[in-house]
């Protein structure tokens, strides 16, 4: 892999594992604890906003008790000395790629971090609660309006052409921490590749697209992610 090449990375829950934050298709994950269609819907923000706001209050108050794992950081240390292209998007809405010092993301599913208006499709970042009215006005049309900025089920994920533009001319394609089981992330893997890209997933387990990989390692992404950058970096020097 030479200096010149473009890579993008795909990361999910999987990554963020080992920092304390739960996955969501564990047995003991997210979706073992809530049902989808009751936080993680349009529909679920129309029937009973209160109980999506606090289920994202409770995962935003989560992101002051936990850190970035050495898998975020190699990640940072890739972005901040790679010198071809490199593009990290991540499913994640937690900030950890951000804290480990990450230059060059973009959170396609959103961020805990953010509010999103409902009256004016603003967003702006966002720390506190929802929950029992505490979520405040929209700073740009004052409407009581505001939502998680995370995107629902059903709901399109954010700059997905600036994302296939990236992978349609990646020579690399590595995919972390995710269980391939929602689309379009899922699809990455297939773009890349039909693009010419070699792709790589390192997961914990194997997922459901493992075989669509030109190679899988399965392991930590602690340990595996700091050696694939550190054989990379190596590699290309
Ligand atoms: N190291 C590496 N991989 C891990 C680790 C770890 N320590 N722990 C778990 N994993 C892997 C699991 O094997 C699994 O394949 O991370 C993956 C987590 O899968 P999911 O819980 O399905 O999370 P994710 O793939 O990010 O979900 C995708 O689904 O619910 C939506 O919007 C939500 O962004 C999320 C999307």
């Amino acid at each position: 892999m030479n200096r010149l090449c473009n890579i993008v990375i795909l990361t999910g829950a999987g990554i963020s594992a080992e920092s304390g934050l739960a996955t969501f298709r564990a047995d003991d994950g997210l979706w073992a604890g809530h049902r989808v269609e009751d936080v993680c819907t349009p529909d679920a923000l129309s029937r009973d906003a209160e109980r999506v706001f606090v289920f994202y209050d409770g995962r935003r108050a989560e992101l002051a008790r936990v850190e970035p794992n050495a898998a975020h950081r190699a990640l940072a240390r890739l972005d901040a000395r790679w010198p071809g292209e490199l593009l990290l998007v991540t499913q994640n809405v937690d900030d950890l790629h951000e804290r480990a010092g990450a230059r060059r993301l973009l959170h396609m599913h959103g961020e805990l971090l953010s509010a999103l208006c409902r009256a004016c499709g603003a967003r702006e970042p966002f720390a506190g609660a929802m929950a029992a009215g505490a979520g405040g006005r929209c700073s740009v049309c004052d409407a009581d309006a505001l939502r998680p900025d995370i995107v629902f089920f059903g709901e399109m994920p954010y700059q997905m052409e600036r994302i296939e533009r990236a992978l349609s001319t990646a020579d690399l394609f590595v995919s972390i921490g995710t269980s391939g089981a929602v689309y379009p992330a899922a699809g990455f893997v297939q773009l890349a590749a039909a693009h010419g890209a070699q792709t790589l997933e390192l997961n914990l387990d194997p997922s459901a697209g493992s075989r669509l990989f030109d190679q899988s390692r399965l392991g930590p992404a602690t340990r595996l992610v700091p050696q694939w950058v550190d054989d990379l970096l190596e590699e290309a020097d």
